[in-house]
């Protein structure tokens, strides 16, 4: 199967995917006493991965999670079928001795098989990655996720899902909004969003109050819905200042709680000088294209790490207090 060409990522990713680095080891060394310890990815990517301008290889989230040490006994990646073959390839050469699935197909309709197939050890300790780009994730998904270990187990499968209100909006807003508008809604497995696009649409809200406001849904849903005893979420910002997208986690588990809100904050602390160092190369690659500097001459230093708390974890509020609703 042949690779496909690497995809650049930017700082964000690269920032988030080491939140999931740091993680997983934590979340297996929290459950070590388990004897299986269960990885689900509904959006595992490709193989080859590179960071943007440094080209530096990037891992994605099959690799960290195959890495992850204390390791999970089982994975599965979820992933479409013109990535599965080669991203299987990839990691068949790379982890002989690992156990994993890679699983073709749309997540939403996979789901069910790779949830039947873990289900003789659903009672172990269970992180689902919903590393969505816009809203291709079903919120019956996540529902399913949520349900599968047995009513018994005192936590629930732990989620942590990319939701990105800044792709809904150009989605919903562009031609073809009409679809994607149902897509959003399978999303969020109702119409309430609406509310708050009718809110932007009308100007009543701002750009930035969209934002927070349908990440807010989500963790509404998340616990009222769904019953998690925590979420959190951590906006990911480009250069603009702009909320790319959230990273939005759910879990029953004090020690997740913990574990995600320390990485959290280091995360909001390596951003700013992440966004810096990205702005730097940027301005290096324009003059080694207009031909003022050479590339040998281009030195990367490594980006800067604030000391300060720059994240707290924040409650959810009640959506339909607001006066547009
Ligand atoms: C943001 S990328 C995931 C990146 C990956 N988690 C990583 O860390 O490298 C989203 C991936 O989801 C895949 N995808 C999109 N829709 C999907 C679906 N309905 N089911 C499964 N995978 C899907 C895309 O092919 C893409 O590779």
């Amino acid at each position: 199967m042949s690779e496909r060409t690497p995809r650049e990522w930017s700082y964000w990713t690269v920032n988030k995917l080491q939140i999931l680095s740091d993680y997983l080891p934590a979340f297996n060394k929290a459950a070590k006493r388990s004897d299986e310890r269960l990885y689900i990815d509904l959006m595992a990517g490709q193989a080859a991965n590179v960071e943007r301008y440094t080209g530096k290889q990037l891992a994605g989230s099959p690799r960290r999670a195959l890495e992850s040490d204390p390791g999970f006994t089982h994975h599965a990646f979820c992933e479409l079928p013109k990535n599965a073959g080669a991203l299987e390839d990839n990691l068949r050469r790379t982890y002989p001795h690992k156990t994993f699935d890679v699983v073709p197909g749309d997540c939403n309709s996979t789901i069910d098989s790779v949830l039947r197939r873990l289900k003789p050890v659903s009672w172990a300790p269970t992180f689902v990655f919903a590393d969505q780009q816009a809203a291709e994730i079903h919120w019956s998904t996540i529902e399913k996720v949520s349900r599968f270990k047995p009513t018994t187990s005192r936590t629930k499968a732990e989620i942590w899902m990319l939701v990105s209100p800044a792709m809904v909006i150009k989605g919903a807003t562009g031609s073809g909004h009409v679809r994607f508008r149902e897509r959003v809604s399978m999303s969020y497995g109702t119409e309430d969003w609406l509310r708050i696009q009718r809110a932007r649409d009308r100007k009543t809200i701002s750009g930035s109050e969209y934002r927070r406001e349908m990440v807010n849904l989500i963790r509404k849903q998340l616990s009222e819905d769904l019953g998690y005893a925590v979420t959190h979420s951590i906006p990911m910002t480009m250069q603009n200042e702009t909320e790319l997208y959230y990273m939005v986690f759910a879990t029953d588990h004090i020690a997740g709680d913990n574990i995600m809100s320390y990485l959290y904050n280091k995360a909001a602390q390596r951003e700013p000088g992440m966004m810096k160092q990205a702005r730097q190369l940027a301005a290096e690659e324009t003059r080694i294209e207009s031909g003022q500097l050479s590339f040998l001459d281009v030195e990367i230093p490594d980006p800067e790490v604030s000391g300060e708390t720059l994240w707290r974890p924040e409650p959810h509020w009640e959506p339909s207090s607001r006066p547009w609703w």
